[in-house]
C-alpha cells in the first residue's frame, strides 16, 4: 500500500496590490511517499564445514526485512569473494560448501519502489574433518580419502578435442568411490559378481569370453565392451546398440539386469530398492557417500554419476600413436616413430575406397577413434553364439584404442557377438563383407548395413593385398597403450597388489 499525502497549503497572496488579501485552502500537489525496508532481524553469522550441505533461508521466513509500507519485497543474493558452490532462489541459499573459506552473504531487499535494504552475513566454512574408519580398515594403504589417487586432472594430449563429460566431470572422490563400487561383489545378489568380473582390468576392461557370466550362470547376450576413453567420444549413446541415452543412464542397468547383478526383482530375486538397503548398512558406503555427496543417503543417481566417472577415468594415451601424433600436425603426416608398414596401414585407415584405402576412418575417428554418431551397422548381423538369431540393431563400437593388450594378445573376441578372434580377421572382414544367406534376414541386412560398406549398391569388396591387410592390422595394433593395464587407481582396491 502507498501512502499519498494530499498538502493542503494556505496560500497567501502576499502582493499588497492584489486588491485584497485572501486566503484559501487548495490542493497543490500529490506525492507518494514510500519509506524503503529495513533490517529488522539481522541473519546471524554462521559456522559450517567443506561438503555441508547449506539449505538456509536469509529471509527468515519474512522477518529479516520490514516494510513500513507494506510492500512486497523481492530478494537478491551476493557472495564475496566467491559463492562457494551456493545458489539462491527467493532469499533461500543452498548448495555444497566447497571450499574452507570465510563466504560473506549479502542479502538485499527490494520494495519495487526504488527502496532496498541489506543484510550481510559470513559462513566460515572450515575444512571437515574426514571420516574414515571404516574405509581405512577395508582399504588400508589402497585408499586415503585424505590423499586421493588423480583421475580429475590426468594429462590429456593436445590434440584429443573431443571431450563428452556429459555433465558429470570426473572428480577425485566421485572416481575413488566408483572405483570402489566397481570392484564390489556386494552390488550383486549372491556377492560373486562385481563390474570388474566382465570389465577386466588386464583385458583393457573389457572379457575374453565370447560372452560374460553374471550371477547363477547368468549370460549377458552380448560380448562385453572396453572402457576405454570412454568420455572421448561425439556419440552420448551406450552400449552396442546405443540403447542408454547417456554414460550415466547406462551404470546401473547392469545390476538391475537378471542376468548380470541381479536386482531384478524378477522370480523373488531382490530389487534395486533392496541394493540400495543392502549399501547403505555398508560402513564404508555410508563414509564415502557423505565424503562424496554430503550425506549418507544412496540413491540410484548418486551411484550412477560415482561409477560413471569412474569409467570415464580410464585414459590411455601413452601408445605409439601418441608417441607419433605428438610429434606432427596432422593424423595424415607420416609419424617419425613408425615403421614404413605401420605408416602405410595409418594411411589405409585413414584414406576412403575410392582413394585406395579401406575407409575405416570414416566411422572409426583417429585421434579418438571413436565411433561416428548415426553410423548404422557394419555387416556383422549374428546374436553370439547362434547362427539362427540375428541382431541387426548394433551401431556403436567402443574407441577402437587397445584392441590389443601390451603383448600383442587381442582383446577380444571382437564385434558384438564375439564373432571375430584377430584383427586380421576384423580386416577381412570389412576386406569382403559378406551378405547372410538367406531370408531372414538378408533384405533386412541389405536395407539396414551403413551405407559407406554398400557403396552402389554393392557390398563392400576392397580387394586388399595380404600385404596391405597386414600393414593395417600392424597399424591398429600400434593403438594399444600400456599404463592403463596396471596403474593402481584402476586396479581393485579390496585386494593387496
Ligand atoms: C556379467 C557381465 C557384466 C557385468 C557384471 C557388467 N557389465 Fe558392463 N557390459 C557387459 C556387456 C556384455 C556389455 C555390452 C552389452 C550390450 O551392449 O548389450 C557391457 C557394456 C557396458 C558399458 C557400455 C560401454 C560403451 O561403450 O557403450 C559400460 C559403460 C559398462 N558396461 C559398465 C559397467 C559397469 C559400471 C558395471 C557394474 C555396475 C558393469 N558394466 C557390469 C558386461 C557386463
Ligand atoms: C560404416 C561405419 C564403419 C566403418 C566404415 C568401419 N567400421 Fe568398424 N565398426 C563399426 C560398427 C558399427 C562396429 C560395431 C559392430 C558390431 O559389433 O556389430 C564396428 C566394430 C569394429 C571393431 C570391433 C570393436 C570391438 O570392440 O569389438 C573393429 C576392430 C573395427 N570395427 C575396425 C574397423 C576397421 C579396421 C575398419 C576399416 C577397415 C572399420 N572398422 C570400418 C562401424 C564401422
Amino acid at each position: 500500500m502507498r501512502k499519498f499525502l494530499i498538502l493542503t497549503t494556505a496560500v497567501l497572496a502576499l502582493n499588497a496590490c492584489s486588491g485584497g488579501s485572501t486566503s484559501t485552502d487548495t490542493p497543490i500537489v500529490i506525492t507518494p511517499i514510500n519509506t524503503a525496508p529495513v533490517v529488522a532481524s539481522a541473519n546471524p553469522d554462521q559456522t559450517a564445514t567443506t561438503g555441508a550441505a547449506i539449505d538456509y533461508d536469509a529471509t527468515q521466513g519474512g522477518t529479516t526485512f520490514t516494510d513500513a509500507d507494506g510492500d512486497t519485497l523481492t530478494y537478491t543474493v551476493a557472495y564475496a569473494p566467491d559463492s562457494n558452490g551456493l545458489t539462491d532462489t527467493n532469499g533461500t541459499i543452498s548448495g555444497t560448501l566447497t571450499d574452507a573459506e570465510t563466504t560473506t552473504i549479502t542479502i538485499t531487499a527490494n520494495d519495487g519502489n526504488g527502496g532496498s535494504a541489506s543484510d550481510a552475513f559470513t559462513i566460515t566454512t572450515s575444512a571437515a574433518t574426514i571420516d574414515q574408519d571404516a574405509i581405512q580398515a577395508q582399504f588400508a594403504g589402497r585408499i586415503d580419502l585424505e590423499n586421493m589417487d588423480n583421475y580429475a586432472n590426468q594429462a590429456v594430449p593436445n590434440y584429443i578435442n573431443k571431450l563428452n563429460e556429459g555433465g558429470n566431470p570426473v572428480t577425485d572422490g566421485g572416481a575413488t568411490l566408483g572405483r570402489v563400487l566397481f570392484y564390489d561383489v556386494a552390488l550383486s545378489i549372491d556377492d560373486t559378481v562385481s563390474c570388474a568380473s566382465c570389465h577386466i582390468q588386464t583385458h583393457a576392461f573389457s572379457d575374453p569370453a565370447l560372452v560374460s557370466e553374471g550371477v547363477q550362470n547368468g549370460q549377458t547376450g552380448r560380448h562385453s565392451m572396453r572402457l576405454i576413453n570412454t568420455q572421448f567420444a561425439d556419440e552420448d549413446n551406450f552400449f552396442w546398440d546405443e540403447r542408454a541415452a547417456s554414460h550415466e543412464a547406462q551404470e546401473t542397468q547392469p545390476l538391475q539386469d537378471n542376468n548380470e547383478h541381479g536386482f531384478s526383482g524378477l522370480n523373488g530375486r531382490p530389487n534395486f530398492d533392496d541394493l540400495v538397503a543392502k549399501l547403505e548398512a555398508l560402513e564404508y558406503y555410508q563414509e564415502f557417500f557423505t565424503f562424496v555427496f554430503g550425506d549418507a543417503n544412496i540413491t540410484e543417481e548418486r551411484l550412477q554419476l560415482a561409477l560413471a566417472q569412474f569409467s570415464k577415468s580410464i585414459f590411455s594415451f601413452d601408445s605409439e600413436f601418441d608417441i607419433g601424433r605428438a610429434q606432427v600436425n596432422n593424423n595424415g603426416q607420416n609419424f617419425p616413430n613408425y615403421s614404413d608398414d605401420e605408416n602405410a596401414g595409418k594411411q589405409i585407415f585413414l584414406d576412403a575406397p575410392n582413394q585406395g584405402g579401406a575407409g575405416c576412418q570414416a566411422c572409426h575417428r583417429a585421434p579418438e577413434f571413436d565411433i561416428r554418431p548415426g553410423s548404422d551397422h557394419n555387416g556383422i548381423f549374428n546374436v553370439a553364439g547362434s547362427i539362427t538369431e540375428f541382431d541387426l540393431t548394433v551401431t556403436r563400437s567402443p574407441s577402437l584404442r587397445d584392441l590389443a593388450g601390451p603383448d600383442g594378445t587381442p582383446n577380444g573376441p571382437f564385434m558384438h557377438d564375439g564373432s571375430l578372434d584377430t584383427l586380421l580377421d576384423v580386416v577381412n572382414h570389412y576386406d569382403q563383407i559378406q551378405a547372410p544367406d538367406s531370408e531372414p534376414p538378408l533384405t533386412e541386412f541389405l536395407d539396414t548395413i551403413d551405407n559407406r560398406l554398400r557403396p552402389n549398391g554393392n557390398l563392400q569388396n576392397l580387394n586388399l593385398t595380404d600385404n596391405e591387410k597386414a600393414q593395417l592390422v600392424a597399424f591398429l595394433e600400434t593403438l594399444t597403450g600400456s599404463n592403463v593395464y596396471t596403474d593402481e587407481k584402476w586396479s581393485d582396491p579390496f585386494t593387496a597388489q
